[in-house]
């Protein structure tokens, strides 16, 4: 894949700006409570560390990694616990942090394999929602930004586990 086909859909500016926003309404709202924040990886791991950095409540983190698109841009539709929590969340109050929402699967999965733990509350908080592609509704507290249905790599978005690293968020023009 050529350099030249990365696009900026989301500046570093915007990010850190909307970042900031959402880290001020959560600190808000979880005002008195110490929330778990649960990151999925492999993607969330970038918007997570920044977002953390907003939030002044006492915050705890820890990660669970699902999988369903391997490789591939389309999810296999089969979703997969790779490996699963440190924390027990029981009477926890656990956001569930996000890089992208797409079909709505993953979080289905996650969300009802979560409330089985009985949490006291369980939220969600994604940076991007690719609203256009669900197909499984999910209750969404938390959206960076709503985006259009193109395929989005970087801050913390792979393709085929590349590109990572891009310091914002950049859709793939294909030729
Ligand atoms: C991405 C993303 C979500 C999921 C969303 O993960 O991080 O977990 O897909 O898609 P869905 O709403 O259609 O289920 P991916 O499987 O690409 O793994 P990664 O986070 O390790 O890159």
């Amino acid at each position: 894949m050529a350099d030249k086909n990365f696009r900026v859909l989301i500046s570093q500016r915007r990010l850190e700006a909307r970042i900031g926003q959402l880290g001020r309404e959560i600190s808000r709202d979880y005002r008195g409570r110490k929330p778990v924040l649960v990151g999925v990886l492999r993607g969330a791991f970038v918007f997570l560390a920044d977002l953390l950095r907003n939030i002044t409540v006492p915050a705890e983190v820890d990660f669970i990694s699902v999988g369903s698109y391997g490789d591939a841009k389309v999810s296999s539709g089969v979703v997969r616990l790779l490996q699963d929590l440190n924390t027990n969340i029981r009477g926890r109050h656990v956001i569930l942090v996000e890089d992208i929402v797409d079909t709505g699967v993953t979080l289905s999965y996650l969300t009802h394999n979560l409330r089985t733990r009985r949490p006291r509350s369980l939220e969600i908080c994604t940076l991007l929602d690719k609203h256009e592609k669900r197909k499984v509704h999910v209750p969404l507290k938390y959206v960076g930004f709503r985006i259009p249905d193109k395929f989005v790599v970087g801050y913390g978005l792979d393709y085929a586990q590349q590109h990572r690293n891009i310091p914002y968020i950049s859709w793939v023009r294909e030729d």
